[in-house]
């Protein structure tokens, strides 16, 4: 096979991974804006298993996102500071493979138990805590996966190219990881705000 035709293959196969990274991460935006529907009409679901296990899930996937978000912002905060290529890469790509392997679970085990929890509750919009929580919630996976996921895939590439070409880091690298930076933090306040509603149920409402 000449070189020209590697290349194409090379080039056809980043593109199918690509597009199937795409339709997965459109279904997973779908199946999270589709599950809140049967809570709006006060459906009451049947829980798969014991109502502490549910909790102890719907927490373990509270810990996987928050906990996942923090050491991502801070090992980005420190990674930066050392201005060397493959370090900064090594944080990028790691980053990236644990927003897959654990955020995202995360997102789903709160998400679905924290669901079926809630409609024992009457559903999410009939209890003022948890109709604040799941607005807090729309808006944190919003930005994480509107603005964090894409934004930290185009850092990697970028850094990537740098590393392979041996040139210096991109213009934009500085003020793109800085944002982004802010805005993971931005989803941990976030996050602590939700725990703490969560917790204290300020309208007494349980
Ligand atoms: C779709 C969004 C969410 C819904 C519908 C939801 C729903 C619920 C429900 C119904 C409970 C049970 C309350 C009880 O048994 O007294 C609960 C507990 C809890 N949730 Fe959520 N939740 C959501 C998001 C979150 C998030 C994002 C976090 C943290 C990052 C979180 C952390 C917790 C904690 C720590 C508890 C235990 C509270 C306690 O036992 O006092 N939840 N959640």
């Amino acid at each position: 096979m000449s070189d020209k035709e590697e290349i194409l293959m090379s080039q056809t196969q980043v593109e199918s991974d690509q597009s199937s990274r795409i339709v997965w991460q459109h279904f997973f935006g779908l199946a999270i804006i589709l599950s809140f529907v049967p809570t709006m009409f006060e459906f009451e679901y049947s829980l798969a298993f014991e109502y502490l296990t549910h909790k102890t899930l719907h927490i373990l996937g509270g810990i996987m996102f928050t906990g996942n978000m923090l050491v991502s912002a801070v090992w980005m905060f420190f990674a930066r500071k050392t201005k060397d290529k493959n370090v900064i890469l090594f944080t990028s790509k790691t980053s990236e493979m644990l927003d897959r392997y654990v955020a995202a679970p995360g997102i789903v085990l709160i998400l679905f138990n924290g669901i079926l929890m809630a409609s024992l509750f009457g559903g999410a919009w009939e209890t003022q805590w948890l109709s604040e929580v799941v607005a807090r919630f729309v808006i944190v996976t919003g930005i994480w996966i509107l603005y964090l996921v894409p934004k930290q895939k185009a850092i990697t590439k970028g850094v990537q190219a740098a590393v392979d070409n041996n040139t210096d880091l991109p213009e934009t690298f500085l003020s793109d990881s800085k944002r982004w930076i802010i805005w993971s933090s931005v989803v941990v306040f976030f996050l602590f705000w939700t725990v703490q509603i969560m917790i204290t149920k300020p309208t007494g409402e349980f």
